[in-house]
């Protein structure tokens, strides 16, 4: 009997605390002190804190909770602690968690427009690629058809542009990547894209990638230096080339209803916060890549790191451009005509 009455006794204590955890979650209670509980608003990511996006991140937390005058609590989770990349679209649709940045080669999972960012050398520089997410041919049409499945886009924060790593030889020219193994985000353009250099796409989340290099699943992978540096890649490859061949950046994602049900002051306090956040990304986003390059030197650990010449760019680009073509249905001829008049 007096077992019974422990038991019981744990059993409330536990059935108390989960109670205490739900009313702080959706900010309406107040804690035992009385005092107002703040809401809790989650941002998760896959990447490293010292990246773009993981620095980013940790600056919007500190803004957002100044600025709502620390009514709302930020809690950010990176390195895929709290979903992986195909999971993290859902949670947010499920407001799981409030708000995500997958890039936007994994947006294009729930519409394949959004990979209109992976066309091989799109983007002559960050510049172009703002011009088009500010034009409404591109931008207004991509934002807009988050709505149809509860989303909303509240900004685009850059990363930049990829480079090519191998773990067997060179990658010099299109015939190099034959035959060789190479991990993409889950995107249609980004498959074709090795598939036109004559490299197998092996589609995989950010998560699993240094594993799969290190034991030899896959032979090379492409990604932007700040995320090479940060998951230590170049240390389980031996070349790579800077080749800029193709874009890499986010979309900040929320849960449409969860943002329209905001207090007006709290929606304000964190818009403000993400702005600053956005401006600061834009402006520091390559200082940080180019550092990663500097440390990926230092490191020496590889053999080689070629800068892709003029002429060999061209064969890149020459052996690529079919992807567009490829692509005129499914993305939809006049956002592949808005891309490729940002290329003149
Ligand atoms: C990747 O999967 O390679 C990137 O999307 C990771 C990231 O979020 O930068």
């Amino acid at each position: 009997m007096k077992r019974f009455a422990v038991l019981l006794i744990i059993i409330f204590g536990v059935l108390a605390l989960a109670g205490c955890g739900a009313r702080s979650e959706d900010g309406a209670g107040k804690n035992d002190a009385g005092q107002k509980e703040k809401m809790v608003v989650k941002f998760s990511h896959v990447v490293a804190e010292n990246t773009p996006k993981g620095t980013a991140c940790i600056m919007f937390e500190e803004l957002a909770e100044k600025y709502t005058d620390g009514k709302v609590d930020v809690q950010v989770f990176p390195n895929s602690q709290l979903y992986n990349d195909d999971e993290v679209l859902a949670a947010v649709q499920q407001n799981n968690v409030q708000l995500a940045a997958p890039a936007t080669s994994k947006v294009s999972k729930l519409f394949t427009e959004w990979t209109i960012f992976d066309f091989p050398f799109a983007f002559m520089d960050e510049a172009a690629v703002q011009a088009a997410m500010e034009s409404e041919a591109i931008g207004g049409k991509l934002f807009g058809m988050l709505k149809e499945q509860q989303l909303l886009g509240l900004a685009m924060w850059d990363n930049g542009f990829k480079q090519m790593s191998l773990d067997v030889h060179p990658l010099y020219l299109p015939e190099d990547f034959q035959g060789q193994k190479f991990r993409v985000m889950s995107s249609k353009v980004l498959e074709a894209q090795f598939d036109a250099l004559g490299g197998n796409p092996v589609p995989m989340p950010f998560s699993e990638v240094y594993s799969a290099l290190e034991q030899g699943v896959i032979d090379g992978q492409e990604n932007t230096l700040s995320n090479i540096y940060s998951k230590k890649f170049h240390e389980v490859q031996k070349y790579m080339t800077i080749s800029n061949h193709g874009y890499l950046g986010y979309a900040v994602i929320t849960n449409a209803e969860f943002w329209e049900g905001l207090d007006p002051d709290v929606r304000a306090g964190l818009e403000k916060a993400l702005n600053e956040t956005t401006q600061w990304v834009r402006d520091n986003a390559a200082r940080l890549n180019q550092e990663s390059l500097d440390k990926i030197n230092a490191d020496g650990t590889l053999e080689e790191i070629h800068e892709l010449t003029p002429e060999q760019k061209e064969k890149w680009v020459e052996a690529t451009d079919i992807v567009y073509d490829q692509f005129k249905d499914e993305v939809g001829e006049d956002l592949i005509k808005a891309i490729k008049d940002l290329r003149k």
